[in-house]
């Protein structure tokens, strides 16, 4: 019990790797809240209505967190809010949709940061955890996109990378405070993608297969622990060896 009756956020916490998350949490004694878009608050259900695009939102729901836990211990960016026109190829991308992105993906996470930051300094404890990913870290490689009708977008590369290194800029100003902030950096998740991406995919990577959402949780949990006590300002990297060839 890891993490007996911390109180843990989780945005996003009703997608494809934050159900995992959830889940791993809630195994190690957490109180692990989703904070997502889909779902209405209820606590006895463990999930609190939260629009991370929405400042008043985010301040809502910390305060309804507050009222009935009295704390935050940690606290995991995972949501991921998008465009209708996400993954349009390069050469297509209007600048309002690079803008809107850049807004919904990253400012939010510095608003929700932000608010939390506030309550973790004043309790003199607390970790946060950004989910990245590898393209926040390494370039693409486009030829496992042939093909296949995706486009992966270069919003989230700059959005990914700007995460990666904000997270350090947290780290350095909250270490005094007894604050952890660190990233996961998850590779490509399966999720049924078209057959041609996912033996490319599998072909490229070290591990050859694609990672699994239980692949990246204990990941998560780890550094929301105290057996996390002495890391800070790092980019955990799961992701079956991408980014080490
Ligand atoms: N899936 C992958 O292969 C992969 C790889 C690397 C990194 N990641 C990162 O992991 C995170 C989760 O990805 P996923 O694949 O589970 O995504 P997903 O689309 O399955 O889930 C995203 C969740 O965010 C919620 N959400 C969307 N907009 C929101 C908003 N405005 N406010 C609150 N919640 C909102 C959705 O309701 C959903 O529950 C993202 O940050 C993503 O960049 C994913």
């Amino acid at each position: 019990m890891l993490l007996k009756d911390k109180v843990i956020l989780v945005t996003g916490g009703s997608g494809l790797l934050g159900k995992a998350f959830i889940n791993n949490l809630k195994e190690k004694g957490a109180i692990a809240l989703n904070l997502d878009v889909n779902v209405k608050t209820d606590f006895s259900q463990d999930e609190v209505f939260c629009n991370i695009t929405n400042d008043a939102s985010i301040y809502k729901a910390i305060d309804s967190i507050l009222d009935k836990y009295h704390k935050i211990d940690g606290l995991v960016n995972n949501a991921y809010p998008r465009t209708k026109d996400w993954g349009a190829p390069f050469e297509q991308i209007t600048t309002a949709s690079w803008r809107e992105n850049v807004d919904l993906q990253l400012n939010s996470y510095f608003v929700i940061t932000q608010a939390v930051l506030k309550e973790m300094r004043q309790n003199k404890a607390g970790s946060i955890v950004n989910i990245a990913s590898i393209y926040g870290v390494v370039g693409n490689d486009f030829t496992i996109y042939e093909d296949t009708a995706i486009n992966p977008p270069a919003a989230y590369s700059a959005i990914k990378g700007g995460l990666v290194n904000f997270t350090r800029y947290l780290a350095s100003l909250y270490g005094k405070h007894n604050v952890r902030v660190n990233c996961v950096s998850p590779g490509g998740i399966f999720d049924r993608q078209p057959e041609t991406f996912v033996s490319a995919y599998e072909k490229k990577v070290p591990m050859k297969r694609m990672g699994n959402p239980d692949d990246i949780a204990p990941a998560v949990s780890f550094l929301l622990s105290e057996e996390a006590k002495y890391i800070t300002g790092q980019n955990l990297v799961v992701d079956g060896g991408w980014t080490a060839i």
